[in-house]
């Protein structure tokens, strides 16, 4: 048997390697998810896109490999990128890769980080077919002025269109007089989504070293930048990139980009990373991100193994109060909508305690049909103590912190996390699957998601 090619509420990779979530679209009365796919190996290698579909946003289809290395320009990956609809065919607007030079020890890496970037379309008719031979455009080639547009580093194309315009945002980087390099973006226009022309960029330390994964996006008349920042946190563990937000205001007429002085993280867990949002047929914006794994889990039926998992789907808000502005991560009522049979802590597969006790007479637990997810929704005080199997929650100060050293591999890896210090009642949701801890706080206003390991007893 091989593992199960549908997934529920959580994407994770079929078998061998996922990453970033790619091209993320409601199109013929479907959502189609993307994504970074390594078919061979449970490990980063040569991209392809994966491809899944669901009517729901909970029930995951798998639909095999959509993009794969067909041109010279993308010989060795198909990188990330989004999807738009034009004239109701889907655009897919990724990033070719070709290696100067292979590794030899491992030809699906390049030798001495050498390689070249270029931003290319598939154009597909129905969201069925991929025609990876006549169906593929290389629009922007590679660059031939690196401190203009980096010759490598150059990617992850978010398209959009305004006004009877397009417009792309593109991921990059600059190296400064000191020889250091810091984050990118470029903005680019065309007519017809095939020709375009240079319009602007914006370079800042605020974007990490590379800026990866750029989106761009208004609610409620705001605009926010969402920007995969190449070696953000500076704390010593692997996994240094990390994904922020800003405030931004962005002129598609003269190219200006202006933006806030303040990032925020999009989730205090540090394990989520490469967003991809798209609106839902009721026009809410919803936002995946991929979930880091340090080590492989073996596929159900142990011959091969999988690294890589998604987000569930969260629907973002803007808020305002008096303190400011800032983004509202929730479940989306899809997925919270599963979770209507009430339990007992005693039917979980796990061990749960609360202050040292299992009685859970304060705690709504509830769990979806699937049977292996399940919430926990409860308010909680100053001191309150929250072992789920091992994994900890802990409320000091109005601090919401975790600890997840129980359930992850040994090594340098970041264990402890916390959200910064709330003001007033805290509630928490706590959404619990085999690999994944998502706690709410406040109905979203922090989030901290954790990939965990042997969590549930075999059930
Ligand atoms: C982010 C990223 C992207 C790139 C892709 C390659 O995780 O590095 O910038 O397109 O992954 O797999």
């Amino acid at each position: 048997m091989n593992q199960s090619n549908k997934d529920f509420i959580h994407i994770k990779a079929p078998k061998n390697w996922i990453n970033d979530p790619n091209g993320f679209i409601y199109y013929k009365g479907k959502y189609h998810m993307f994504y970074q796919h390594f078919p061979y190996e449970p490990s980063w290698g040569t991209m392809h896109w994966g491809h899944a579909t669901s009517t729901d946003l909970v029930t995951w289809q798998h639909e095999g490999i959509a993009l794969y290395p067909s041109k010279s320009y993308d010989a060795n990956g198909v990188f990330s990128g989004n999807a738009i609809i034009i004239e109701d065919k889907l655009y897919l607007y990724y990033t070719g890769i070709k290696y100067i030079e292979a590794e030899p020890s491992n030809i699906h890496l390049p030798l001495n980080y050498n390689f070249e970037a270029c931003q290319a379309l598939l154009i597909s008719e129905d969201g069925e077919h991929f025609d990876n031979i006549n169906g593929k455009t290389c629009v922007i080639p590679v660059s031939d002025d690196d401190k203009r547009m980096s010759i490598a580093d150059t990617r992850d194309p978010k398209v959009w269109e305004k006004g009877g315009r397009y417009y792309m945002a593109l991921g990059s980087t600059e190296k400064t007089d000191t020889g250091r390099r810091v984050g990118k973006i470029i903005f680019l226009q065309s007519k017809d989504g095939f020709s375009w022309s240079y319009l602007s960029d914006a370079k800042s330390s605020e974007f990490g070293e590379i800026f990866e994964c750029p989106d761009l996006f208004d609610i409620d008349g705001q605009t926010i930048m969402f920007c995969a920042a190449v070696g953000y946190l500076k704390d010593g563990f692997p996994d240094s990139n990390q994904e922020i937000y800003k405030f931004v205001s962005f002129d598609e007429e003269t190219g200006r980009l202006t933006y806030d002085k303040e990032s925020f993280y999009i989730d205090y867990g540090f394990d989520l990373y490469a967003t991809q949002t798209t609106l839902d047929e009721d026009n809410n914006r919803v936002m995946y991100a991929w979930m880091r794994m340090p080590v492989p889990v073996a596929c159900e039926d142990s011959s091969s193994m999988w690294s890589g998992i998604m987000t569930m789907p969260r629907v973002i808000k803007l808020k305002k109060d008096e303190s400011g502005a800032k983004l509202v991560f929730a479940p989306h009522k899809k997925v919270d909508n599963l979770f209507h049979t009430r339990i007992t802590s005693h039917e979980l597969p796990f061990n749960l305690c609360i202050n040292g006790t299992s009685d859970s007479h304060y705690i709504d637990i509830t769990m979806a049909d699937s049977k292996n997810d399940f919430k926990l929704s409860l308010d909680v005080e100053d001191g309150c103590v929250i072992d789920i199997g091992g994994y900890i929650i802990k409320i000091h100060d109005g601090f919401v912190m975790a600890d997840r050293s129980a359930l992850y591999p040994k090594g340098n890896y970041r264990m402890e996390f916390s959200t910064p210090k709330i003001e007033g009642d805290i509630h928490l949701d706590i959404y619990l699957s085999r690999y994944m801890i998502e706690t709410f706080v406040n109905s979203g206003e922090y989030v901290l998601s954790h990939v965990v390991y042997d969590f549930f007893r075999d059930r």
